[in-house]
């Protein structure tokens, strides 16, 4: 019974399925690193081919897990329909871990005059692909739910972006709008708590990482300097802040833990920041 406790067995994680969206690149390909690093079967789903192809056979070489790539543009119900009806066809019956986390950079237009398509495909990918995705792999999910020891879990990106308002520094000096982005992030915050009220009695947690920045492209090395002025720990995020809330999210340790929201951010929605002066004297 005590072998129970040991972080062998309660963070395990080896053996299970996942599939995670937007997972060639990013946050969604540092978990399934994290994934195959600890013996999961993963499958990684997006539009870009090539990069879907690279994530896969790069992870497969370093194991001891798997991966594989699905292509997929998520922004229709089709879509969401179709990316569970091909995992299904590839063998698989049942689904441990869904990962929605494929996002779309949401701050390059101005407040007035931000275009109307964009906005529509932060919706639809943020929002409505989320809801549908998970609807459509609920059979999926009940299947390899251990319920009520160890349910399937949900686990979606949202963002600090989707609890607080406002913009980032870094998004003012380009002089480009985050709203669509902040209040889609905020709608699917509340569409994975209210998935979380259906699908936790069916078997299914549901709950949400909410990361601060984690550089995944050049342009936002390039602005290191005001992007650390907001964080309090003094660094930005990383592989290992991701993977570490994402296991703890996908494992037994976490069995009891359904709707919530695991802040992964240095301290960046703190909001009693202290000055460099008073860190610096007292
Ligand atoms: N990086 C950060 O600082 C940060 C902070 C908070 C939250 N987030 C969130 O983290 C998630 C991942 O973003 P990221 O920062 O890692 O950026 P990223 O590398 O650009 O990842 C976005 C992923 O979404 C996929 N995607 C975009 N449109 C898609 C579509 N129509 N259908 C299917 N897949 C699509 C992209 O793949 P394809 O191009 O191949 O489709 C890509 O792999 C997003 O939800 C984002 O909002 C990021």
């Amino acid at each position: 019974m005590d072998d129970n406790l040991l972080i062998t067995n309660l963070f395990s994680i080896k053996d299970k399925t996942a599939l995670i969206t937007g997972g060639a690149t990013g946050i969604g390909k540092m978990i399934a690193k994290a994934f195959v690093k600890n013996g999961v079967k993963v499958y990684i789903a997006s539009r870009n081919k090539k990069n879907l192809e690279e994530t896969a056979e790069e992870l497969t070489k370093m194991g001891p897990g798997v991966c594989y790539s699905i292509e997929a543009n998520l922004t229709s119900k089709g879509a969401c329909e179709k990316l569970a009806a091909d995992f299904q066809k590839l063998g698989n019956e049942k689904l441990d871990i869904l990962v929605n986390n494929a996002g779309a950079i949401g701050f390059n237009a101005p407040l007035t005059d931000f275009p109307e398509k964009k906005w529509d495909n932060i919706y639809n990918l943020h929002v409505k692909s989320v809801f549908y995705l998970t609807i459509a792999c609920l059979p999926l999910l009940e299947k390899a739910s251990n319920k009520p020891i160890d349910p399937s879990r949900v686990i979606i990106t949202g963002s600090i972006l989707g609890i607080g308002d406002g913009q980032p520094k870094f998004t003012q000096v380009i002089g480009s709008c985050s709203l669509p982005y902040n209040s889609s992030k905020h709608a699917v915050h509340s569409v994975a708590k209210n998935l979380a009220v259906h699908l936790t009695p069916r078997g299914v947690n549901v709950n949400i990482i909410a990361p601060g920045v984690v550089p995944v492209r050049a342009f936002l090395n390039n602005m290191n300097d005001i992007i650390l002025s907001e964080i309090p720990q003094g660094r930005t995020g990383n592989e290992m802040d991701i993977a570490g809330a994402v296991i703890y999210l996908s494992s037994r340790a976490s069995s009891w833990v359904a709707g919530t929201e695991i802040v992964v951010d240095g301290g960046t929605l703190l909001n009693f920041k202290l000055s460099d002066e008073y860190i610096k004297n007292f």
